[in-house]
């Protein structure tokens, strides 16, 4: 039988008896849980079998909701709050005790957000408990953006996935820290460096552990879940900016093309997808995991991606490519 229903009273009854549920949120689907249920944020660990240093993300119903949980709020972090909430930015605030450290790997901060998904809304607001929720795979694989994802992940693990469609963005939330209260991107992600400095000024990017000179295992990068590798199709994929001369380079192998707009053809290419005819990067962000899914599923021997414009989404799209490939 399918885990996957749009009955929001047992998601409800299910998250008030601290089990899991995957919700949909506007950028890639969650696996939710009460933050304040030891035996639930537990339960999303060992599900996606996350490591524990690496913090979750604290869904909130609202704005009012934010004093309840963190300590005095940058007047930059008000203004993107407002700006862009509901919606994909996840701003990373001091906490308040009141958040378990479980939740924020032991960290003195805690990454927050409210998400723009009417379901999902309408859940918080029922609930008397904010929800943690990392994206709803396994740790280091491809994220899901449909519910049909989700079921196929974890089908024998949890309960229920609450069908909210497919999610509209379909990159996670831009992630933002605060150094001396100046923002600083620690994640590229579904709202574009742009969008952001238009509202704040000019914007550090600090969004990977690797531009840092460090390597995954030395000391913690500003949003752990940076690592390297993420994001990852099991078939072997490589980035290109030159879809040609890669696949005849590989040509002897049974090659998946993923490109921007190209609708070449060629005898090599045994599966394609073309994330975007009318070359729109919002269209593009939105199909990529699912185009990432389906050609983990060919039998492939190798993916070829197709490199995208390094501006607004692109670069977000570009950084989730990379870590695909490594
Ligand atoms: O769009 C999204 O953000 C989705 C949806 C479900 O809301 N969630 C998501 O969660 O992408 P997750 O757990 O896959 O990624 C959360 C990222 C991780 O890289 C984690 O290291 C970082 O947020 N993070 C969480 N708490 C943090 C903190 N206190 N300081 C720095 N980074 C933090
Ligand atoms: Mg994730």
């Amino acid at each position: 039988m399918s885990i996957i229903s749009t009955d929001l009273s047992k998601a409800i009854e299910l998250l008030n008896n601290e089990e899991l549920v995957a919700i949909p949120t506007e950028t890639v689907y969650g696996l939710a849980g009460n933050i304040f249920s030891e035996k639930a944020v537990k339960a999303i660990f060992e599900t996606k079998e996350r490591p524990f240093f690496n913090p979750l993300i604290v869904h909130i119903p609202n704005i009012e909701y934010l004093e309840t949980i963190v300590e005095a709020i940058p007047e930059k972090a008000k203004l993107l709050a407002e700006a862009f909430w509901p919606g994909p930015i996840t701003l990373v605030l001091k906490k308040k005790s009141i958040i378990p450290d479980l939740i924020t790997g032991g960290k003195d901060t805690v990454a927050v957000r409210i998400p723009n998904h009417p379901t999902t809304l309408e859940l918080l607001n029922q609930l008397d408990f904010p929800l943690a929720a990392p994206s709803a795979n396994p740790f280091n694989r491809i994220s899901p953006t449909k519910a049909e994802h989700v079921e196929n992940y974890f089908k024998d693990k949890i309960q229920m996935v609450l069908d909210g469609g497919a999610c509209k963005s379909g990159i996670e939330s831009t992630i933002i820290g605060f150094e001396n209260g100046e923002p600083i991107i620690y994640r590229l992600g579904s709202t574009s460096v742009e969008a952001i400095e238009a509202v704040v000024g000019t914007i550090e990017v600090k969004n990977s552990s690797a531009e840092h000179g460090r390597s995954q295992k030395e000391a913690a990068p500003e949003a752990p879940g940076m690592l390297e590798r993420h994001y990852a199709p099991k078939t072997k994929t490589i980035l290109t900016t030159n879809i040609a001369e890669a696949i005849e380079t590989y040509k002897d192998l049974k090659i998946g093309l993923l490109t921007y707009n190209d609708i070449l053809n060629d005898d090599a290419i045994a599966y394609k997808i073309v994330l975007s005819e009318g070359k729109n990067l919002e269209e593009a962000a939105s199909k990529l995991y699912d185009a990432l899914h389906q050609l983990d599923q060919q039998q492939l021997d190798i993916i070829i991606a197709e490199q995208l414009p390094d501006y607004g989404l692109g670069k977000s799209i570009n950084d989730r490519l990379q870590r695909a490939t490594k």
